[in-house]
């Protein structure tokens, strides 16, 4: 039997070729009933310049993915390297329901963490009423064109309606946090 496989399995391999594949840190914002939210994602990409579509993909359970299914709209927040950028992807990582944390039950599962408390942003004009983190990299404001169900996640193509940068900055990215959302 090949030697590198003694200690680790196939899959274990796998995964560690997909880890190397980098992504940008993105916090995507969405609105419902008059309450906007943050979610970190990375898999975030530009699929067509005509119209001009970049796609995520959800897991069908994020409450992100149940706001752009209410009202269609959400922004894309590239986050920046330099200045706070690293501390603002920590303050995102926390699921605004408490419930999706495992292990927690009742009283705690109950607890609505408000992601955006204490940042600093505007609700975008276009993508009405979605949060534009003001320390992002750039932004983009996006209207949900289709959406589908591929494999165990979501995808969500967005038309472009806008899109600015707003600082200067290298992108925050997987290889730099050294996190992983992939495998
Ligand atoms: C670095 C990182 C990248 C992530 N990328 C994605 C992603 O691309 N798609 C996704 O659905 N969840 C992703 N997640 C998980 C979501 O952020 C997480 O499920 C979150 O709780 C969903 O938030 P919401 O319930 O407020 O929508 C990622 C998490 C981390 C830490």
């Amino acid at each position: 039997m090949d030697g590198h496989l003694v200690d680790r399995t196939e899959e274990d391999i796998i995964k560690e070729a997909m880890h190397e594949m980098p992504y940008g840190i993105y916090v995507i914002g969405t609105t419902a009933d008059g309450k906007p939210n943050g979610m970190i994602a990375d898999w975030v990409l530009q699929v067509s310049f005509n119209p001009r579509l970049v796609m995520c993909a959800f897991e069908p359970d994020s409450s992100s993915l149940g706001r752009i299914r209410q009202n269609k709209f959400f922004t894309v927040n590239l986050l920046n390297q330099e200045g706070n950028g690293m501390a603002l992807a920590r303050s995102f990582v926390q699921p605004s329901n408490a419930a999706k944390v495992r292990g927690r039950s009742g009283a705690a599962s109950a607890v609505q963490h408000d992601k955006l408390a204490g940042i600093d942003y505007r609700l975008a004009e276009r993508a009405t009423g979605c949060p534009v983190i003001e320390d992002a990299l750039a932004y983009l404001e996006c209207e949900a064109d289709r959406i589908e169900e591929v494999g165990d996640h979501v995808l969500v193509f967005g038309r472009v309606l806008y899109g600015e940068v707003l600082n200067q900055g290298e992108p925050l990215t997987s290889t730099y946090t050294g996190w992983s959302y992939s495998g």
